[in-house]
Parts: C-alpha cells; structure tokens; sequence
C-alpha cells in the first residue's frame, strides 16, 4: 500500500460504506428544558400514537365488556333464581361469551401494548446513543463508563415502562368510573357510602410520592456506581490482578452494593407503609356497603342481587387502586431516571460545526500552529500549550519530542479538533480548523493514537474500521505496510481471527501495529503519530520503517517519538517544553545546540528500559492466546 487507492472524499467515507442497518428513532425528546419531564417525552409517545391508541382502546372495550358481568349476575338472581322468569343456561351463556370477548381484548391489547413499550425503548436508547456520538471529549474526560451505561439500560427501562403502563393504568382506573355509574343506576345512596374512602386514597397517594420522589432517585444513583465500579473492575482486571487487589475491589463493589441495598430496603419500607393503606381502603367501603347495603336489603328497599353486583364492581374498582400505588412508586422511579437521561441529552458537545463550516477539499497538508494556547477544562486552568508555534510544509515529516507530560498527545488532539484551542488558531491549509466541517477534517487528517484501541471484531474488520468497504487487497497491503501481515497470517484466523476486548488478545506491540494499519486503509493527506510505535520491538520497528518511510512520501506527517530510530524518520525535529517549540532543526544540529534535547532523549531512553523491564515481569498478566 504505497499511497495507492483513491484519497478519501471530503464529506467521510462514502467508498462503499454499508448504509446504516438501524432505523433511527423516530422522534426525540423536546429540548424545552422548562417542561416537566413528561411533557419532554410526549413527542416519542406521540411518535408511537397508533398502535399506543389501539393498544388502550381494545384495553377499555375489554373493561366494559368485563363490566357487564355484575349486571348480568344482578338479573340472572333476581329473573332465574327469585323469580324463575328466565332459564339459568340463558345467563350462563352470555357469561361464557363476554369472557372469551373480554380474553380476545385482553391478548390484542398486549400485544400492542408491548410492541409499542419496546419501540420507545427503541427510540430512547437511539436518541441517548446518537447523542452521545456527537458529545465532545471534554465530556468523556469528565463522566464514568458506568454512569452512561446504567443510563442507558436501567434508567431508560424504568422511563419507557412508565409511558406505556401509566396510561394504561389509568384507562383501567377509567373502568372505575363507569362501574360507579351503574352503582349509581341501582341505588344512589349506597354508591356514595360505597365511595366514602376514596378522598383519603388520593391524601394518601400524594403523601406517598412526596416521600418516595428522593429514595426513588438515590436507587437510581446508586446502581450507576455498582456499574461503575463493575465497569472499571472488568476493565480494569489486569491491573486488579497484577496488584492482588481482588480484596479491596471486592469491597469496593460491596460498599456500592451496600449502598444499593440501604436506599431499596428503604424504598420498600415507605411501599410497605403506604401501599397497604391504598390498597385497602376500598375494603373499608365494603364493610360499609355489606353493613348499608344489608339494612336497605332488610327494609326492602333493595334486592339480594344488587349488593352482589355492588360487591363485584367495588372489587373490580380494588384492582385500578392496587396498581394506582404501583404507578405512584413506578412514576417517582422514572421521573428520576428521566431526569438523569435528560441530563445526558441536555448536555451540549462543546466542539462542533460553525454555521457556513467549509468542507476541506484537495488538502495539500499545510499545518500551522499559531501562537496557540491550550488548558483542559473550562481553559482556565493551568496552560499546557502557551505560546506553541509550528508550521508543517506539505509533504514534511516532523518528529515532535518533549519530556512526559510536555503537552505532545495535546498537540495531536488539537489538530484534529478533539478539543478546541484556548487560544491562538491551528490552520490546514490556511484555514482555521475551527472554520472547516469536523467530518471533512478528521477525514483528511489519520491519527493512531497512543492507546490503540481495538474493537472486539476480527481484525481484517479491526482494519477496516473507517472504511468498511475497503477491500481485502487494501486491507492485506495496509497490514504489510504497518508490518502486521506477518504476525497476522500466524493466528489460527489470519485476518479472520477475533481479538478480544480492546484487542487484548493482541500484545501491544500487535495492537499498534493493527491501529496503525487502520488509519493507513483510510489514507489520509495528513498523518499523526502519536507514540505509534513505542511498543514495537525496536528490530521490528526498523523492518517497518521501510514501509513507513514511503508511506510518508507525499504527506504531511507529524511522528512523537522517544526513539531516536523513530525521530530518524523525520526531516525535522521539534524540542517542545514549557507549553511551547524551544529548539527546531535536524537531530544533529539539536544535540549540537540543546543540551535540553538530550536530557529529554535520556529521560526517554531510561522510561523505555523500565517500562520493558515491567513489561516482562507482567507478561503473565497478559493471555497471550488469541481465540479464534
Ligand atoms: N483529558 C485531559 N484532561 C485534563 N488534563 C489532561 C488531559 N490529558 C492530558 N492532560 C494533562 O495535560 C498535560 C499534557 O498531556 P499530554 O498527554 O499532551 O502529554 P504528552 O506529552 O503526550 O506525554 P506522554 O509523553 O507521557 O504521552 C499533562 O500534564 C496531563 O496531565
Ligand atoms: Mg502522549
């Protein structure tokens, strides 16, 4: 792969890329932050009206076809059993017939119940992933792994649970309103005594959200740092390993799990306090019914049957009550979860698109940095970039070297727009990077970074990342080219093998060498390399410098480099320390003028040998078998 294949368009990677496979969501939420949250979520339940309209009308019809039964009942006692008016079977029939109706509901009314539940799953989990995309580092410096993740899986359960169950609570509930109709139709006054209780079922529901709003938010809060600390112990395994500290990871997982227990043990203590007071109020209503009910009956104001339908409809009202407290609890739970997705989604990527950014075309690989300025966080920290001026001319090759810590990776970061400057401008081509399209420039501009990351994919797929159309022959010549084809082609998969998470089945020398081939597939006018090769044997690394020597013809490469076979590559070196260029020249003439220059290359050299010392003595932390 000597610059061949045709240099990527502008606007991404459109060379044979697979269209999407997912179908984006449908609606987001409303970006009006003064609405309460449920408001915010009304354009995905609108986005889902039908089958959720369907779902809840075959829902009522059930109910009222359920609601007929206490009236038959009142007939079928006083015409078959009192009077002998009416043969029994004819009432029996009709029973039979409204259940299998009121099933056939019931099973539909699910059935789309659910379909619409998980397609605003769906939604939510797109409209939170897809957000997240365009978030912009500074935000992932800032939040833990954990923390989106539970966000994304408890907390949008709880939230999607919520909009499809509570309205169907409460369409249920509605069944209560239309059995105290026909309680009203027998006999006005025991409707009334029969409803007595129900003022104090609504004190009691709102006393109970006030209490359980806090527990409900804490539970939610205290899951995302059991994930947390699962995340960084899963992650983080080799270090827990090499260290022995199994036990104090343990403990850390079992003081977030106390945590999680503490607040809902709580929670079900407040449920138990309250929901039973919800749930058996109605009963109370039914001891007054039986005690009324029984003297109308008594003075003959009322038939049997009547009190027996009175019976079944408070019975039917207790159900739409038990499952009002467990919408109360199920609404405090979203409203928190909600509240924590909402944050997520108001969060603004800080590095974006300005309005009228240009699209880099034909990039010559001119860069200039001017008198740039740079501090992490809000930038008013301390400066880790002050005062930095550099200019690359198209097709140079600069090795950038400065002591651990000097702002390097920084100086890489800012090229590619990760984060914006503070201060000062980086140019390509003589135009601001802030002033060009972020697509069109990270397009132009390949970085391998200094922590390569693998996907657990098979590492032709590894390869290929930015260019999924890209062709086996492309692939095989970028891996030659990185000096991977070898190791490659001796897995039990060749380019088909899978490595494992973060291609931890790789050695990192490996790893490097795959990122590397996966930015030289995409093969950018302007390539960075950031410590690219700091793993790589320094045998090895020579063996591919040839490769990477042509690679460099006709590009515009910076390489940060500790090695001096590394800075061999480059035309020009650069001495960065202090926040800024000190020394600018050949290797020879630097080691001739700037005694700072080889202290840093010695500094260089004694980190290398600790760090391969290290490296042996962990080896055993490491698999080293690659699993097919
Ligand atoms: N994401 C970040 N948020 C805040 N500070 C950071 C961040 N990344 C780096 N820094 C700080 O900025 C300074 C420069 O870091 P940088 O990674 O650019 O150094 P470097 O020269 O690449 O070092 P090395 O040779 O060790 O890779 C360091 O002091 C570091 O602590
Ligand atoms: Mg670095």
């Amino acid at each position: 792969m000597t610059g061949a294949g045709p240099l990527p368009t502008p606007e991404g990677r459109p060379t044979g890329a697979p269209a999407p496979r997912y179908g984006p969501p449908r609606a987001t939420i409303d970006r009006d932050r003064s609405k309460s949250w449920l408001r915010r979520a009304m354009p995905i339940v609108a986005a889902h009206r039908w089958t959720f309209a369907t779902a809840l009308a075959l829902s009522f019809a059930g109910l009222v076809i359920q609601v007929q039964v206490p009236q038959l009942l009142n007939r079928a006692i006083s015409d078959s059993i009192v009077r002998h008016a009416v043969p029994l079977s004819h009432y029996g029939w009709w029973v039979v017939g409204l259940g299998a109706a009121a099933g056939l509901t019931g099973f539909l009314s699910r059935l789309f119940l659910f379909r619409t539940a998980y397609a605003m799953e769906y939604d939510l989990r797109n409209v939170v992933y897809e957000h997240l995309t365009t978030l912009s580092f500074p935000f992932y410096d800032r939040v833990q792994a954990g923390q989106l993740i539970s966000r994304a899986n408890s907390d949008i359960r709880s939230v999607h649970l919520y909009l499809t169950f509570a309205p169907m609570i409460l369409v249920q509930s509605a069944i209560a309103v239309v059995a105290f109709g026909y309680m009203l139709s027998i006999n006005v006054l025991l409707a009334l005594v029969a409803m007595v209780t129900m003022p104090f079922v609504y004190v009691i529901g709102r006393k109970m959200r006030a209490s359980m709003f806090p527990v409900s938010w804490l539970i939610q809060a205290r899951l995302a740092e059991v994930a947390t600390v699962v995340d960084e112990n899963v992650n983080g395994v080799r270090v827990v390993k090499a260290f022995a500290a199994e036990e104090n990871q343990l403990r850390s997982l079992a003081s977030a799990a106390r945590r999680v227990q503490w607040a809902t043990v709580k929670d079900a203590d407040l449920r138990s306090q309250w929901a039973p007071a919800i749930q058996n109020l109605p009963q109370v209503g039914l001891v007054l019914v039986l005690l009324f009910g029984g003297y109308l009956v008594i003075q003959g104001h009322l038939g049997v049957g009547a009190i027996l339908a009175f019976n079944a409809y408070l019975l039917m009202m207790q159900a739409p009550f038990t499952m009002l407290g467990m919408l109360i609890m199920m609404g405090q739970r979203a409203a928190a979860s909600a509240g924590r997705i909402y944050e997520l989604l108001d969060e603004e990527p800080t590095v974006v698109d300005r309005p009228g950014a240009v699209v880099l075309t034909g990039c010559r690989g001119d860069i200039t940095f001017d008198d740039v300025r740079f501090a992490y966080g809000d930038g008013s920290g301390p400066a880790v970039l002050d005062g930095f001026c550099l200019h690359l001319d198209p097709g140079e090759t600069v090795a950038l070297v400065g002591a651990t810590g000097s702002g390097k990776s920084t100086v890489a970061r800012l090229l590619t727009r990760f984060y914006d400057v503070t201060g000062g401008a980086v140019r390509v081509d003589g135009t601001d990077v802030r002033d060009l399209t972020l697509a069109s420039l990270r397009a132009n501009v390949g970085v391998v970074l200094d922590e390569p990351f693998l996907f657990s994919a098979s590492i032709a797929e590894n390869i290929a990342y930015g260019d999924p159309g890209a062709s086996r022959e492309r692939i095989v010549a970028a891996a030659v080219a990185a000096g991977a084809d070898e190791f490659v082609r001796a897995l039990p998969a060749g380019y088909d093998t899978v490595v494992g998470e973060r291609g931890y089945t790789l050695s990192g020398g490996q790893r490097q060498r795959v990122a590397i081939a996966r930015t030289l597939v995409v093969n950018p006018p302007i390539l960075v390399l950031d410590d690219a090769t700091s793993a790589i044997d320094v045998q090895v690394e020579l063996q591919i410098h040839d490769a990477l020597r042509e690679l460099m013809v006709g590009r515009t490469t910076l390489v940060i480099a500790h090695r001096l076979s590394t800075i061999s590559l480059a035309d020009r070196v650069v001495l960065l320390d202090g926040g800024r260029v000190v020394a600018d020249g050949t290797h020879a003439e630097l080691l001739a003028t700037t005694p700072r220059y080889a202290e840093v290359l010695a500094q260089a050299e004694e980190h290398e040998a600790a760090l391969a010392a290290t490296a042996t003595a962990t080896a055993g932390a490491t698999p080293s078998e690659v699993r097919p």
